[in-house]
């Protein structure tokens, strides 16, 4: 073995983590801005991914309709080929060392710092009867979700850019008063498609919360309806198919076209140069339909197999456990914790 060789095998592979809230449907918009480069990543690093159903408990949910979700959530991911053999996949719930880390976090973490969070505050405003202590926690959690595993990167949508930057200064604020203990991750968000907008108003960002039904579609979604929402997008006055900061809609169906077919948003320009936007947006449909459509078949076949799922999943979380233990005994005697393993 060379010295090269061996410098390889002792540098650590680079640690990849991502989690996405089980609220219904993969939207679009998460396939977009995370899921999709998940899926990319999971060759080249070591990938933890997780159902972030503690997360999704700072709304009131029906409990049964909730675990219903949950389990067809992961069978989504499965579908969107988050593949057990490269990545580590499980539910949150199921790996008790986030919240153990959570509560340490918490303690060093200011409430200045929480109740500055943009989600905080819109999330208050919009549900006004129920501001619980979940809502302005959930970014601490966050970032015990990040912190645990040690992770390098954390692929997700530009939305989630001021949680992982609070994570980053709690990594730095405790390894400056503890000693080395954390690694400070980096986000990897992506250059086209960190913010999937509406179809229906392309200046809001595509949410599955959007009352209007129109504005978002579902990586399970029927061929028709997809279709349906695309030709009836919002776009912009004029003409010409490019993306510029005064046609927001025309700028977000070029991005989701880019990334279903892989082409630039430059090559996507000029290929529907001259084109109406009737044409455009009904090939922007045709490319989500087709990018959607093996996940849509791959769906029904995990959906259909819970013993597959609660394999998967078990497996996962026992992995996930694994790693997360170390963080996480490490974390305890820095503090001055008594233990007493050796
Ligand atoms: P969540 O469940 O809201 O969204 C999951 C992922 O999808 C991205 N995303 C979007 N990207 C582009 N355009 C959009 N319209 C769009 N909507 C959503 C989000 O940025 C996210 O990457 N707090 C997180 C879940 C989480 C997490 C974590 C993520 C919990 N712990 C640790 C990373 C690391 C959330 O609610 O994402």
């Amino acid at each position: 073995m060379s010295e090269n060789d061996v410098k390889v095998q002792n540098e650590r592979r680079k640690v990849v983590l991502s989690g996405i809230q089980p609220t219904g449907v993969i939207t679009l918009g998460n396939y977009v801005g995370a899921v999709s480069n998940w899926d990319k990543m999971q060759d080249e690093y070591d990938s933890i991914f997780f159902i972030a159903d503690l997360h999704a408990l700072t709304v009131r949910r029906e409990p049964a309709e909730f675990r219903q979700g949950c389990m067809s959530f992961f069978a989504q991911l499965l579908a969107c080929g988050i593949d057990p053999e490269r990545a580590v996949l499980y539910f949150q719930s199921h790996v008790p060392a986030h919240t153990e880390l959570q509560w340490i976090l918490n303690c060093n973490t200011y409430v200045g710092e929480a109740s500055r969070m943009t989600q905080f505050k819109d999330k208050s405003a919009r549900h006004a009867d129920n501001i619980n202590m979940g809502l302005m926690d959930y970014p601490v959690l966050m970032a015990a979700d990040i912190l645990l595993f040690r992770s390098d990167l954390v692929p997700v949508g530009i939305d989630q850019k001021q949680h992982l930057e609070l994570a980053r200064d709690i990594a730095i604020r405790f390894n400056n008063r503890y000693g080395d203990t954390f690694v400070v991750p980096d986000g990897y968000i992506p250059k086209t498609g960190a913010k999937v907008c509406s179809l229906s108003d392309p200046t809001s960002k595509m949410s599955k919360s959007d009352p209007d039904p129109n504005g978002w579609v579902s990586v399970i979604e029927d061929e028709a309806s997809i279709m349906k929402k695309f030709k009836r997008a919002v776009t912009d006055s004029g003409s010409e198919i490019v993306a510029r900061p005064d046609k927001p809609g025309i700028s977000n169906l070029l991005a989701i076209y880019s990334v279903m077919t892989g082409k630039s948003v430059e090559a996507a320009e000029k290929e529907f140069a001259g084109c109406g936007y009737g044409t455009f947006k009904t090939a922007v449909g045709e490319a989500v339909v087709e990018k959607f459509r093996p996940i849509r078949e791959a769906y029904a076949r995990f959906a259909a197999d819970k013993a597959y799922i609660a394999e998967v999943a078990k497996a996962g979380a026992e992995k996930a456990a694994r790693i997360a233990a170390r963080t996480l005994s490490k974390v305890k005697r820095k503090v001055g914790l008594v233990s007493f393993d050796r």
